[in-house]
């Protein structure tokens, strides 16, 4: 198991380009399923997650080929409708498949995902929705069964609480669905448009892009996909989130200005400048950090995805901080990882309380989840010492070369494989 060893505390000043987002791209992956032939996608990172689709994707009878960032998803021999165990809980993005099998194949067989690192995260939504557009589904021996022999029927649904995965999943079965669907309480996430988008492109007639109600005219069949990434919100704010944290200045190149407002908005609240150019953007901190009140939501709400990543910053902040997760209560493991770099930071009922301190010492640390451990790399270089961050594998999930990339900006970063 590799793990990062980092010499803090170091200024980081440079620029980066911001690659494909993760989040974006896996729903795509998965819409492939529902046409015959094949997609192809650019703008596509290099990351494990997506290396890891494709396995699941090739279970399938598919055929992927991922060169220099354009992925082709060739469906032609598709001979299966089982997502197994082994591949469903390294990562519970691949209940994706649920709604394009159930769609094109009239069956899916696939894995209920199991625990994850940051609470309970239910797949009932996915289940329901499908139950809707008229499939019979089961949990049997740990696996979701769902049946529509006769193709699916048009329904009406609402997502409630408002959830990424379950929008995609929903939607994707509906677009092939006989009739008239409706859904509402969609998520608005970027990468949920840029999905409806790719859908709409490909043949589907959906109402209402970008808005929480969807309306979908059922076709019988989508062309491939032919698309392109959009930037990924998350590695951006992350790599700015690095200069608050560690001060100095970074400036990425890509990035959708509209899709960063809510992390721009905070790091603003930190004491950073911010200043955009065109699809550029850059952070600099020259001053103290301010503490912050923040709260995630959905989407265009301050994304829980850039939490740890804030808390790292907070830590060091003038003042006491508070950071509340409404949409994963439980998702703080990496506060217990900052204690021990010498934050101060308490957790109660979904709410971190982070008095900030001048100064973080360097501790062997622990990856627990993937954003959790990117902020504990930030955190690191502003430590004091020789930090060592174990366990990175959750990090390459999302995260292409990020030694690599904090190294150009400066910071003294290696990898050790054990
Ligand atoms: C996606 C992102 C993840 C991000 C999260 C919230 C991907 C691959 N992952 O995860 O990085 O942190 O959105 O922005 O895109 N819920 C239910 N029942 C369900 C599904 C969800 O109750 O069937 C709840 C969850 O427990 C959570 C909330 O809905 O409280 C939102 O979760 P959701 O948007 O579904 O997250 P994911 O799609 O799993």
């Amino acid at each position: 198991m590799d793990r990062f060893v980092i010499q803090g505390p170091t200024r980081l000043e440079g620029q980066l380009a911001v690659g494909g987002a993760k989040n974006a791209v896996l729903p795509l992956m998965a819409a492939a399923l529902l046409s015959r032939g094949e997609s192809v996608i650019d703008n596509v990172p290099d990351l494990q997650d997506v290396r890891f689709f494709m396995t699941i994707l090739e279970g399938l009878g598919a055929r992927c080929q991922l060169e220099f960032n354009r992925l082709r998803i060739d469906t032609t021999d598709l001979d299966s409708h089982e997502a197994p165990y082994d591949l469903v809980r390294k990562m519970r993005a691949s209940i994706y498949v649920l709604g394009p099998l159930l769609a094109r194949r009239g069956e899916a067989r696939v894995s209920l995902p199991g625990g994850c690192a940051f609470g309970p995260r239910p797949v009932d939504l996915h289940q329901k929705g499908m139950r809707a557009l008229g499939a019979a589904v089961d949990e049997e021996h740990g696996y979701i069964v769902a049946r529509a022999p006769g193709g699916l029927q048009g329904g009406r649904f609402r997502f409630d609480p408002v959830s990424v995965g379950a929008t995609c999943n929903v939607l994707m079965a509906a677009v092939l669905a006989r009739g008239e669907s409706r859904l509402e309480n969609c998520a608005i996430e970027p990468e949920v448009t840029q999905l409806v988008a790719a859908l709409v492109r490909a043949g589907a007639r959906i109402e209402g892009v970008g808005t929480r109600t969807l309306q979908v005219q059922g076709v019988d069949s989508l062309k491939p996909l032919d698309d392109a990434v959009i930037p990924d919100r998350i590695e951006a704010g992350t790599y700015l989130a690095a200069a608050a944290v560690a001060g100095g200045r970074v400036h990425l190149e890509g990035v959708r200005q509209d899709h960063m407002a809510p992390v721009v908005a905070v790091l603003r609240d930190l004491g950073c400048d911010i200043s955009e150019q065109g699809d550029g953007l850059t952070c600099e901190r020259r001053g103290k950090l301010q503490p912050v009140r923040v709260e995630t939501q959905p989407y265009p709400g301050f994304p829980t995805d850039m939490q740890a990543q804030v808390m790292a910053a907070a830590a060091l902040a003038d003042g006491v901080s508070f950071i509340t997760d409404t949409i994963y209560p439980d998702r703080f493991t990496h506060a217990a990882e900052m204690v021990r770099l010498g934050a101060n930071i308490e957790v109660k009922n979904g709410t971190a309380t982070i008095i900030g301190t001048e100064r973080l010492q360097a501790a062997p640390v622990m990856a627990s989840d993937l954003r959790a451990s990117a902020a504990l790399v930030l955190a690191a270089t502003a430590a004091h010492g020789i930090t060592e961050v174990r366990r990175v594998y959750h990090i390459d999930r999302g995260y292409q070369s990020i030694e690599e990339r904090l190294a150009a900006l400066g910071a003294r970063i290696t990898r050790q494989s054990e």
